[in-house]
């Protein structure tokens, strides 16, 4: 089979309007040095900034800007040009092209090609700083990020306007670079058969769990299952048999899938053991509660006085007791960090003695717990992949590929 990554990707640069708009020259110098076709599209007010000449010299192809251009859309027409492209990168993505992409508009060429395009689409922001923070900015950044758009940067630092903050965009280099990460990981999965998990058993945890403190009380935390049943279809889409123990979610059991619906730490870790023989790989995704209530009340408990303790005991670790058996299978645990995402991590891969650990930073706005979208990075003990932000299943399909890889290794 043909390698995927020897085939020419093409890649098709939005530029807003902005001053960063003088860096999309070295762009796509950039990009055309690391093998992508490099079409470029332009705002009405980028050609305020940069000549559309100078960026027809560079890619080698004419530069669109109007969607009511007969000679360009007798070329190549707006719908051509989003079918054309392997990914889309807006750069610089300014204030208001996010805000106007954000409403779907389709008021020019940059914006009705992204929604006309099947591409993945990765935003470079580039504005002032406290632009950047206003709240209808990250509004808008939040919901496309929601919808499977990318982020790339903003960078913090010095800006053209004299201020300094979050804001600016990333340099070229860097923005090239991430395009070739990009396409890499994409290849890893690309390059597989199509069902690489064929003849594979699965066993995944999803969700939070529910530790009861009485017959109408529990606690438990915000985790949606979305991630773990995200796992779940890639997984079965991948041609593995997959189970999957779920804690108390509202999500619909992914097809040719078979669920365990189970309550507390205890009883997943029950289904756990009762399932995990003769698996292959097992994949702890669920948000297991660290302690239970120690005497749950066998009926309700009445407010009286003022002050109540609860004494609350350790809930056993299922990562850590899947990964400790003797003939265990391949075992990925998560991480939610807010901080410091390596150092942990690796921590735990190396305290929970698991093959492979996928971070992600909770405190990223947007991204993991009951969020759509999500950014992985994953660690083993001889390397580490970044995934950048994208929806959960695509992500899924990404960490299952590198569990492919590693696990053959
Ligand atoms: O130690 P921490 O809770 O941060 O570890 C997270 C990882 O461990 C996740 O993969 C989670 O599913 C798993 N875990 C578990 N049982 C617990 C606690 C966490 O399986 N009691």
């Amino acid at each position: 089979m043909m390698s995927v990554s020897l085939i020419t990707k093409n890649v098709l640069l939005g530029i807003g309007g902005g001053i960063a708009a003088y860096k999309s020259a070295d762009l796509v110098r950039r990009l055309k040095e690391r093998g992508f076709d490099v079409r470029v599209v332009m705002s009405q007010s980028a050609m305020e900034f940069i000549t559309p000449l100078t960026l027809q010299a560079l890619s080698g192809h004419p530069v669109s800007s109007s969607l009511l251009d007969p000679a360009a859309e007798a070329a190549m027409g707006h719908i051509e040009l989003a079918r054309w492209a392997d990914l889309v990168i807006i750069a610089p993505a300014t204030a208001n092209l996010l805000a106007r992409i954000n409403a779907g508009m389709a008021d020019e060429l940059i914006t009705t090609t992204c929604l006309a395009t099947e591409a993945p689409i990765a935003l470079c922001p580039a504005m002032n700083q406290q632009m950047y923070r206003n709240l209808a900015t990250q509004a808008n950044l939040a919901s496309l990020q929601s919808r499977g758009y990318t982020l790339w940067g903003p960078a913090s630092g010095s800006q053209a306007c004299g201020e300094v903050g979050p804001g600016r965009m990333l340099e070229p280099l860097e923005i090239a670079e991430l395009a070739s990460r990009f396409f890499a990981t994409k290849d890893v999965y690309a390059e597989q058969e199509s069902q690489p998990l064929a003849g594979q058993s699965v066993l995944i945890t999803a969700g939070p769990t529910r530790e009861a403190i009485d017959p109408v009380r529990y606690i438990s935390n915000h985790s949606s299952g979305k991630m773990g049943f995200a796992l779940a279809k890639a997984a079965a889409d991948m041609g593995a048999a997959v189970t999957l123990v779920a804690g108390p979610v509202n999500l619909a059991t992914p097809e040719g899938v078979t669920r365990i619906d189970v309550e507390s730490a205890q009883n997943m870790l029950d289904a756990v053991m009762d399932n995990v023989d003769k698996k292959d790989i097992f994949i702890g995704c669920a948000a297991v509660a660290d302690y239970r209530v120690n005497d749950i009340a066998a009926c309700k408990i009445k407010k009286s006085a003022e002050e109540m303790q609860l004494a609350l005991v350790r809930n056993p670790d299922i990562l850590a007791t899947v990964a400790s058996l003797a003939n265990r299978p391949f075992v990925v645990g998560f991480a939610a960090e807010t901080h410091d995402v390596e150092t942990y991590a690796r921590d735990k891969l190396k305290r929970k003695n698991l093959n492979m650990i996928a971070a992600n930073d909770v405190s990223v706005a947007g991204q993991g717990f009951n969020a759509d979208a999500n950014a992985l990075r994953v660690f083993w003990p001889q390397g580490s992949q970044d995934l950048p932000a994208t929806d959960k299943l695509t992500l899924a399909r990404q960490l299952l590929s590198l569990i492919v890889k590693e696990k053959t290794k």
